[in-house]
């Protein structure tokens, strides 16, 4: 074969792989590109993520950097749209960025932009605050032996930077001059050279240079090579909405980000200049720290000591029948693949879910809801152990699983300001057998059955969950989940259709009333041993916060349970009564 025709089969090959993927097409959409041969996307330490604030902590190696020919007006030379992004192509060595913490010199060799219609698009997150669109400046590190930059760690340094829209009367006119190349760049793979004179430090603007974050990531796009020194400027570049929306609008891609990847263990780190939020540590005992749950009112921003605060004691009693508690339609719940991950928090053991993917609504909800992680709360590793939150007519259960889900259509910042944000389902958990639940439970009198029945069809999906515990002993630690488990599994056949249900709180600070709860009468019936694993691994106990007072508010029933045998017998009692005087 001459080399002309090895060229261009190379080449060919090259144009069939790139197309592979894609955004918003049927086929290799973000979670599809692990199965593009020879790709990295299904690894570790992959990119983007959510910047975490609270668990970032300051390196004073993050030194200022130092920027060569960053104010130089002729360094950029084209700007195309190559289906999946827009792209600025840079001269060849002649811009160049050192310092900041990287190891060596490296050579900007262009930028490019990722973006949304819906103006949340940028890939990475801050506190799980996705901005407007972001700004990626790709370098690759010079004298690396044969070029080879894709087979180092830190072979390729990204600066990324948020882009803010704003609405302010001037807009800039260096993003005014490259956005109306969007005009002409229309089509795939169409280039326009660029003849203003425009420099990377026009566009970046005010931005403080000196505030960023830091971690090792990968690519964000097909093959994901992990081979990039991650940098995301603190201070977002503001630009006015009008030009942004361009970016949608003039390519026809109404986005183009990748969901946020776990964390995988891997540290987030900040350059001395860079705000961190002040730690405010809160815990459930004394021992731990000053913010005991008395205390939590007065941490910063606490809605702690609010009117509707969960958790509570339900009194079935007084709970009031309501026929608009229908029945849930749980989507995905029988997903074996949609946990994704499993972290020790501190406060509890959390397992995260895939974006996107399972859902909740009906059971008197008025929205959909994203289901996006459960958790769970527990005592002591003790037989007779009570670690719920809630408790019902006094009793406390063993344990307690909460299924977190926030409405479809708001962001988590939104929705923790919103008094139907969240909608919790709070499952008891108590050994198979235990008898303490049939006073209150209306199963009462077929308890025994039902408990038997559940006790083989679950404890599989418990003992696999519970077999990460040894791995996230570690608080903070966090590791992938490979097993599959469905969150149907966990629960068994727990009865979905009869529950409580109340308007109330997050029942960790900062304790938003943010929360339609529905705590179900039935238990998940969980092997005491398989309890005793959370306290001994996580290495903390007593993880639930104490009853909180109901005020005016009224806990509702489902009406189409069976009225439970105490109520039934005083009904009983009242009509004999009536009858009687
Ligand atoms: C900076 O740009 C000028 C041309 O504008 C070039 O002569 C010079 O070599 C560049 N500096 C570096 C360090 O590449
Ligand atoms: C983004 O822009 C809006 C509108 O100008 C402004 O209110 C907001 O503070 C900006 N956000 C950031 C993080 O700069
Ligand atoms: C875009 O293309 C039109 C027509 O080809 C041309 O007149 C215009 O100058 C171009 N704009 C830019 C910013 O290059
Ligand atoms: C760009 O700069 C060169 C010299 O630096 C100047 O001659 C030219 O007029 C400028 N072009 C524009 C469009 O500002
Ligand atoms: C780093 O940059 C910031 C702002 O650009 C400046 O205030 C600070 O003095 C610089 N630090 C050092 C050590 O040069
Ligand atoms: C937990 O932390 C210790 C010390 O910081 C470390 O040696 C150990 O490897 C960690 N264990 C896990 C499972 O991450
Ligand atoms: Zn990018
Ligand atoms: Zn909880």
């Amino acid at each position: 074969m001459d080399l002309l025709r090895l060229v261009l089969c190379l080449t060919l090959v090259a144009l069939v792989k790139t197309n592979e993927w894609c955004y918003t097409c049927d086929h290799h959409t973000p979670s599809h590109w692990a199965e593009i041969n020879g790709s990295h996307c299904g690894e570790h330490h992959q990119s983007p993520i959510d910047i975490v604030t609270s668990i970032v902590t300051t390196d004073p190696k993050l030194d200022n950097f130092t920027f060569v020919n960053f104010s130089s007006q002729h360094s950029i030379r084209t700007i195309t749209f190559n289906g999946h992004s827009v792209q600025c192509d840079m001269e060849d060595n002649e811009v160049e960025v050192s310092g900041g913490g990287l190891s060596g010199q490296y050579s900007v060799k262009q930028f490019h932009f990722h973006w949304s219609k819906d103006g949340s698009g940028s890939e990475h997150l801050v506190d799980d605050h996705r901005y407007t669109m972001e700004m990626h400046i790709v370098t690759e590190k010079k004298d690396v032996p044969g070029g080879d930059v894709l087979s180092h760690k830190d072979g390729i340094a990204v600066l990324g930077f948020f882009i803010n829209a704003t609405e302010e009367n001037e807009m800039s006119e260096p993003w005014q001059m490259l956005t109306s190349y969007l005009e002409n760049i229309t089509g795939n793979n169409h280039t326009a050279e660029l003849n203003h004179n425009i420099s990377l430090s026009d566009l970046i603007g005010h931005v403080d240079l000196s505030r960023f974050y830091r971690y090792m990531g990968s690519l964000t796009t097909p093959m994901c090579d992990e081979a990039v020194v991650w940098t995301l400027f603190q201070e977002p570049i503001q630009v006015h909405k009008d030009l942004l929306q361009k970016f949608p609008e003039k390519t026809g891609l109404s986005f183009n980000y990748r969901p946020s990847q776990s964390l995988n263990g891997r540290k987030i780190t900040a350059s001395p200049a860079t705000p961190l939020p002040e730690v405010h540590p809160w815990c459930y005992d004394d021992h731990h720290c000053d913010h005991t749950p008395d205390h939590w009112s007065e941490l910063p921003n606490s809605n702690c000591g609010g009117d509707s605060q969960s958790p509570i004691d339900i009194d079935t009693q007084s709970a009031t029948a309501d026929e608009h508690l229908t029945s849930f339609n749980f989507i995905n719940f029988d997903n074996n693949r949609a946990i994704k991950s499993i972290t020790n928090t501190g406060h509890t053991v959390k397992c995260i879910l895939e974006d996107g993917l399972v859902e909740v609504s009906g059971g008197g909800l008025e929205h959909v809801y994203s289901t996006l992680q459960f958790h769970f709360h527990w005592g002591t590793d003790a037989a007779d152990s009570e670690g719920s939150e809630h408790t019902v007519d006094s009793h406390r259960y063993p344990m307690e699983m909460h299924i977190v889900n926030k409405r479809k259509d708001l962001t988590l910042e939104e929705a923790v300001q919103h008094s139907d944000g969240l909608a919790v389902l709070g499952f008891f958990i108590e050994a198979p057998g235990s008898s303490k639940s049939s006073s209150h439970s209306d199963t009462a009198g077929t308890e025994a059955p039902t408990s038997t029945e559940s006790t083989g069809s679950n404890m599989e999906a418990w003992k696999k969950l519970t077999h990460y515990l040894s791995a996230i002993k570690n608080i903070s630690s966090e590791v992938e989940v490979t097993e599959e488990i469905a969150i149907d599994d966990l629960l068994g056949n727990v009865n979905r259709e009869s529950y409580f249900r109340y308007s109330g709180s997050l029942t960790t600070p900062l304790c938003n009333e943010a929360v339609i709860w529905t705590v179900f009468k039935e238990t998940v019936k969980v092997d005491h041993d398989l309890m005793a694993m959370f306290p001994t691994n996580a290495g903390y106990h007593d993880v639930f916060r104490p009853r909180q007072s109901l005020h005016s508010r009224k806990v509702y029933t489902t009406a189409a349970a069976t009225v439970p045998g105490p109520v039934l017998f005083s009904l009983l009692l009242s009509c004999l009564c009536v009858l009687f005087f």
